[in-house]
């Protein structure tokens, strides 16, 4: 659905961002891309976004070729990037007008009732917390319903217990519609609660370390001992793409969860 067919990206300043990186993701799949700093997380998605293009290689969104900015893609960043200047309700639905006024304000109404904050729609950005404002972006990435979900760090810069509440948020919206979704994170434990597929990135040039299968059942258990194992999987990948040359081929088909 979404392929990554041998991208390479050689910024103007000469740093190889990413080397021959292959990915195809499956329609509704949940990937979480994991990496040390550097390692071509951010250049990545912003090549599937159409906001940069790569050196050599191609992106497709179910066989159509991504040049530009498309309205089947969507993007969430690190910081929740409202505008200041309209409200909640006016950002949720800046996608939307297109639509009759009334069918705007009950889909904002209802994206709003999903994520705990109904009745928030006639406040400022300024007025909300960094949990609630990123609760705002991903609503409104969300509510055109995009075939694919780009995601930078969405909950990095918050405190553990609302990312692990906000990830619990993500997974109810993305199960309404399941958009194909791809998460970057450098959180191990964000991974294995999250991801299909845990793709770790090595750094100096970014090139695929290792594609991890997750198959543990939803919602998840962090306490459990499968959860614990996940995690442990993915981090053993996290350490040996920061401290080996490619070994693709032998993490290529890691599952994590799949033998219990
Ligand atoms: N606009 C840019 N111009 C030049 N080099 C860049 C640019 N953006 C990123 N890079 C370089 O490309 C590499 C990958 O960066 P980035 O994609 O931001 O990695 P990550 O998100 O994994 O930290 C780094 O070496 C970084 O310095
Ligand atoms: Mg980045």
């Amino acid at each position: 659905m979404l392929r990554l067919a041998h991208l390479n990206k050689v910024y103007a300043n000469g740093a190889c961002a990413l080397d021959d990186v292959t990915i195809d993701i499956e329609a509704g799949e949940i990937v979480t891309l994991v990496g040390g700093s550097g390692c071509g997380k951010t250049t990545l998605l912003r090549l599937v976004s159409g906001l940069e293009h790569p050196t050599s290689g191609t992106v497709s969104v179910d066989g159509e070729a991504i040049f530009a900015p498309h309205p089947a893609i969507g993007m969430v960043f690190q910081e929740a990037r409202l505008l200041p200047w309209l409200t909640v309700a006016q950002n949720i639905g800046f996608g939307l007008a297109h639509l009759p006024a009334g069918e705007c304000k009950d889909l904002v109404e209802d994206a709003l009732l999903k994520v705990g904050l109904a009745g928030y729609g006639t406040r400022w950005p300024r007025e909300l917390s960094g949990g609630q404002a990123q609760r705002v972006s991903i609503l409104r990435a969300l509510v055109t319903k995009p075939k694919v979900l780009l995601m930078d760090e969405p909950f990095s810069a918050l405190d553990a217990l609302t990312r692990g509440s906000l990830q619990d948020h993500l997974l109810a919206l993305w199960d309404a519609h399941r958009p194909t979704l791809v998460l970057v994170t450098h959180d191990v434990e964000e991974a294995a609660a999250l991801a299909d597929r845990a793709i770790v990135l090595q750094p100096r040039p970014g090139r695929v370390f290792a594609d991890i299968r997750v198959e543990l059942p939803r919602p998840r258990d962090r306490l459990s001992q499968d959860f614990a194992e996940t995690k442990r999987i993915i981090m053993n990948a996290l350490d040996g793409s920061l401290s080996q040359p490619a070994l693709s081929k032998n993490n290529a088909g890691a599952t994590a969860g799949s033998w219990w």
